[in-house]
């Protein structure tokens, strides 16, 4: 998952020619001069943590959410959060995380 001008992707079904020219943002990017996204340190705080590619999935995407939705329901994160499957885990420390973020954005 990653942001194309803003909105969360899947970067594995993006054709690449599609986004030419767009500002794209990784995990990676969210980083500012050393300092966390007030979401990654809402995932490390509340152990929102799985592999180490569905976190960054849900990190991306969970923002995603907060830009329209400022104060997003349990539910609403669940049901936004759905394209990111992974059965390794319960998704109830990822919601907490993101509702801890949407207080702090
Ligand atoms: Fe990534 Fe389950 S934590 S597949």
């Amino acid at each position: 998952m990653v942001h194309v001008d803003g909105k969360s992707i899947k970067s594995c079904t993006a054709f690449a020619a599609d986004v030419d020219g767009s500002k794209i943002i990784t995990i990676e990017g969210l980083t500012k001069n050393g300092k966390m996204h007030p979401m990654q340190e809402a995932f490390k705080k509340h152990h929102g943590l799985q592999c180490g590619f569905c976190t960054p999935g849900m990190v991306m995407s969970a923002i995603d959410l907060l830009k329209n939705n400022k104060k997003p329901t349990d539910q609403e994160i669940r049901d936004w959060l759905e394209g990111n499957i992974c059965r390794c885990t319960g998704y109830q420390n990822i919601v907490a995380a993101v509702k801890e973020a949407a207080s702090k954005m």
